[in-house]
């Protein structure tokens, strides 16, 4: 099979996200909304999976962290004391003879914008572009039937100030010591000006994002311990290790809030990107809103009697951005051998001998099994309804019975599901069924009413 080209691959992914019901454009109908996009029945799954993983470590699984689930809306001088409404800007320029609108930094433009040799990228004009002027990507919009000044509201470009201003809410109703943490998942907001592959980055989307509170001058021992802690689930999700890399940010590359990031890259088809942050932001968050709320943040440690504003290392990932990074590391297109190129009819890859698959650990895959009657009669229906009945009561499973089985196969190969469940003629004699697995393309013959527990095995981990 030739190599693909990265455009092509993810032109191939995107399409099959819509075919499989993983990800639609927002709006399609409409001809699209840029940049936001929704899940669908195998997407919606695929990215709860990831996040109940996520939650299962980072809350349930330890007794110093904290959950939480603040309101996207907050008191408009929250966004103040954060500095995102002074610092969260990205520099833009225009065109003045096409009127489009580039990030200053956009590598196509050649020359220097504001200078006669700035070069517009799009319609070619030299000494059109504008100089560069700040562009703030919060969403604003209005809070009450009034639309001014007084009522502008934002829309959270980032779910950490809903920890920080809920930080002594929760550490005295929770009782926790220092040092701890607090934990949530919730949507962010970023009016982006180069958005684009596909969820890579979008205008609405999730973040997965824990602040551990830390006494100053242990912040550097515990930003080593969650850069580990966070490489360590990140590996757990079945990412192959060689697309995996750490990014430290530059001076210039630090977010205003952080004194020390590293990034976790991976190789996605467009190149190395980040996809999850490590942030030592010191107590920046924190004094700052002790100052403009006018309130103390500050701790008392029991032990020593010390009065301190806490530090905060921070964990920050995105849900997308990681679905993407599952997508992309468990794409693949196959030729496939024996007997199942004969039957098979080919997905997007081609004819009966190629396959696409999506080789998702079968504790992330959206569907964790599919339930095939190998003909429409002879009792098979009947039996595969029973056992599909059965095994929905533990996992999310499917019942298809339309189209050759090769056929079928397929379609759950591009949907990642990694058992195929195939009731037979000898099935209806002594209750075994096959079990075929997405990945070795080996089949089990299984007892009917050992089904539960041999998926169970099957997909712990
Ligand atoms: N609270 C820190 C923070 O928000 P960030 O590096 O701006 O840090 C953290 O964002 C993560 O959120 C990113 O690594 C990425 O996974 C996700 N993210 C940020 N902007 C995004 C966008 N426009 N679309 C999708 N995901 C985004």
């Amino acid at each position: 099979m030739p190599p693909l080209t990265a455009d092509k691959t993810m032109d191939k992914l995107v399409s099959l996200a819509k075919r499989r019901g993983f990800v639609f454009q927002s709006s399609e109908i409409y001809g699209g909304l840029g940049s936001v996009w929704d899940y669908g029945p195998l997407g919606v799954e695929l990215k709860k999976n990831i996040k109940e993983r996520w939650w299962r470590s980072m809350v349930h699984e330890r007794q110093d962290i904290e959950g939480l689930d603040a309101a996207i809306l907050m008191h408009p001088k929250v966004w103040e004391a954060s500095g995102h409404v002074s610092g969260f800007t990205d520099p833009l320029v225009d065109c003045k003879h096409c009127k489009n609108r580039f990030r200053a930094d956009d590598p196509r433009i050649k020359g220097t914008p504001g200078q006669p040799d700035g070069q517009c990228p799009v319609c070619g004009s030299k000494g059109t572009l504008t100089a560069p002027r700040q562009f703030n990507l919060m969403f604003k919009t209005f809070m009450g039937p009034v639309e001014e000044q007084a009522a502008v509201i934002y829309l959270r470009p980032e779910t950490a100030q809903g920890i920080y201003v809920n930080y002594l809410n929760v550490l005295q109703s929770s009782r926790q010591k220092i040092p701890f943490g607090i934990a949530q998942i919730g949507k962010a907001f970023r009016n982006e000006i180069t958005p684009g592959n596909f969820i890579f980055r979008t205008r609405e989307f999730e973040q997965m994002e824990m602040q551990f509170f830390v006494k100053p001058g242990t912040e550097n021992e515990w930003f080593g311990f969650w850069r580990e802690e966070r490489m360590k689930w990140v590996e757990g999700l079945g990412i192959r290790s060689g697309k995996l890399r750490w990014h430290q940010h530059g001076p210039d590359e630090l977010a205003h809030y952080a004194k020390d990031a590293y990034d976790i890259q991976y190789e996605f088809p467009f190149g190395w990107q980040e996809f999850e942050g490590i942030h030592n932001r010191t107590d920046f968050d924190l004094s700052n809103h002790q100052k403009h709320a006018g309130k103390k943040l500050d701790y008392l440690d029991p032990k020593t009697n010390e009065r301190f504003v806490p530090y905060v290392v921070e964990t920050s990932a995105g849900a997308d951005r990681t679905a993407l990074v599952v997508l992309c590391d468990a794409y693949r297109e196959e030729e496939v051998r024996g007997h199942e190129a004969a039957e098979g009819e080919g997905g997007e890859g081609g004819g009966g001998d190629q396959r696409v698959v999506l080789k998702l650990k079968p504790s992330l895959a959206p569907l964790k099994a599919a339930v095939f009657p190998l003909v429409n009669k002879d009792g098979m229906p009947e039996l595969a309804h029973r056992i599909h009945d059965d095994l929905r009561r533990h996992f999310n499973v499917f019942y298809d019975d339309g189209g050759s089985i090769g056929r079928r196969y397929r379609r759950q190969d591009e949907a990642g599901t990694p058992f195929g469940i195939t009731i037979d003629g000898q099935s209806t004699q002594d209750q075994t069924v096959t079990v075929r697995d997405r990945d070795t393309l080996k089949q089990d013959r299984v007892a009917a009413g050992k089904l539960v527990e041999y998926l169970t095995q099957k997909l712990a981990g």
